[in-house]
């Protein structure tokens, strides 16, 4: 069977040809290790798919699921464009020098500081979300006599087949503009009236960590049905990300190439029914992109049997380094960096660090017989690890690396103690 890791000639797990073992001595754990020719050649599968077509396109990382400056720069040099949905990211951003034309603003409340940010950086396309967006933007733009590309945030109804907090496309939702109430409309009226607003077309994302492609179809051709209702042309039709990756054996993603080439054929034959011209079609990526090519190195120290119930094998990590299997009760695989093809002796629960019973990192993991300093390797991190990190408990952030060619670099320091205390005031 494929594993969905590389190994060296000594058997170690082995990140963008480095020795995983030897990233852990050097840069100490936890640490995040990203396989940057992993995140790069998704990055071009994404884009070969629109260019063997011929298409106008973007595809826009979405960067909530892991923005740093080294990784803007990652994307701009791969031609990329990306989402933000905070000041924090614009910044991030500018301070990475990325082209601010190629970079999109989602969000359902951004402030009045945010936006400002936005257009005063040349940022390219706000995808607007409700009516105060619409209101706070031709005021900011009015005083500036300035015009300003923009989506509409359209919720579909569609609803992806996920876990309730990461699905966004259904009708109960917070984000967007609501089609049964007909304020996608009013919206878009609105917004072709106002002088100061340019609106390239519409926006939809149904959702996180889908494998199905029906979900996909069924919004792509809601937007089409939609705008053609409206007698409204896009130039852009954006069907935001969600494509799902394997965490586990239980995963079978598709690639996700082929869930692009579904939604561009649904708009292509869609539009075509209906004479229209093929809209741009922009997809917003996150997970897909750097989740498979993360790693969380740990280093395993205490152990608790529980005699009859089960083992918990404790590491110097958890909860705050990744959320996720708390939160969502999200499933993940890991392996011994050193031997990460032996046979298992065991099934162990790998738990964190962290004063709380639900800090787990694998609720299940077969694998060989460990001991305290063995270096253990959880797969498929890359997306909501970092980006969702606490300091709980007064634990310093990671470091994170990234490993390319054999060549490993800090690109984002680990957090230290004084760092810890550095925003804190006495009072006494
Ligand atoms: N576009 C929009 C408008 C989004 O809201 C999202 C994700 C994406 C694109 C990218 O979705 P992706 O391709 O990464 O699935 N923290 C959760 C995921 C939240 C996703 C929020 N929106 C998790 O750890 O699973």
């Amino acid at each position: 069977m494929q594993t969905p890791y590389q190994t060296n000639a000594a058997g170690h797990l082995s990140i963008g040809d480095v020795d995983a073992n030897e990233l852990a001595q050097r840069f100490g754990t936890p640490l995040y290790a990203y396989d940057v020719g992993a995140m790069r050649q998704q990055m071009r599968d994404f884009k070969r798919v629109f260019e063997e077509r011929h298409l106008k396109y973007a595809v826009s990382y979405a960067s909530k699921a892991f923005a740093t400056i080294a990784m803007y720069e990652v994307a701009a040099q791969e031609g990329m464009h990306i989402d933000v949905v905070s000041g924090g990211e614009i910044y991030t951003a500018l301070r990475a020098k990325f082209p601010m034309a190629d970079v999109s603003f989602n969000g359902n409340n951004k402030s009045v500081e945010e936006l400002t940010m936005a257009i005063e950086n040349g940022l390219g396309t706000i995808i607007v979300d409700n009516f105060y967006e619409l209101q706070v933007l031709h005021e900011l733009l009015a005083e500036r006599q300035q015009t300003q590309d923009i989506l509409l945030r359209i919720t579909p109804g569609v609803e992806a087949h996920t876990h309730d907090y990461i699905s966004t496309g259904q009708t109960d939702s917070k984000f967007g503009f609501d089609v049964n109430s007909g304020q996608a409309e009013a919206a878009l009226q609105q917004a072709l009236a106002d002088p100061n607003l340019n609106v390239l077309g519409v926006h939809a994302h149904i959702g996180s960590q889908i494998f199905d492609v029906t979900g996909f179809q069924m919004a792509a051709a809601k937007l089409v049905d939609l705008v053609h209702e409206w007698d409204f042309e896009p130039q852009v039709i954006n069907a935001g990300g969600g494509f799902g990756i394997r965490y586990t054996a239980d995963d079978e993603p598709l690639p996700a190439a082929t869930f692009v080439e579904a939604i561009i054929d649904t708009i292509a034959e869609k539009t075509a029914a209906y004479g229209m011209q093929m809209p741009a079609v922009w997809i917003e990526p996150g997970r897909s992109i750097v989740g498979p090519a993360g790693y969380s190195l740990y280093t395993i120290g205490s152990r608790k049997d529980v005699p009859g119930i089960r083992s918990y094998l404790a590491v110097d990590g958890g909860m705050g380094d990744n959320i996720r299997p708390a939160l969502y009760q999200a499933k993940y695989e890991a392996v011994l960096a050193a031997q990460p093809d032996a046979p298992s002796d065991e099934v162990v629960r790998v738990a964190g660090k962290y004063c709380e019973s639900g800090d787990v990192l694998v609720w299940e993991q077969a694998l060989p017989k460990t001991k305290p300093g063995d270096v253990l390797a959880v797969l498929a991190t890359g997306a909501y690890g970092y980006s969702m990190a606490s300091n709980y408990n007064r634990n310093g952030r990671p470091a994170v690396v990234f490993v390319e060619n054999g060549q490993a670099k800090v690109v984002v320091e680990r957090e230290t103690l004084a760092d810890l205390v550095r925003l804190d005031r006495h009072y006494l």
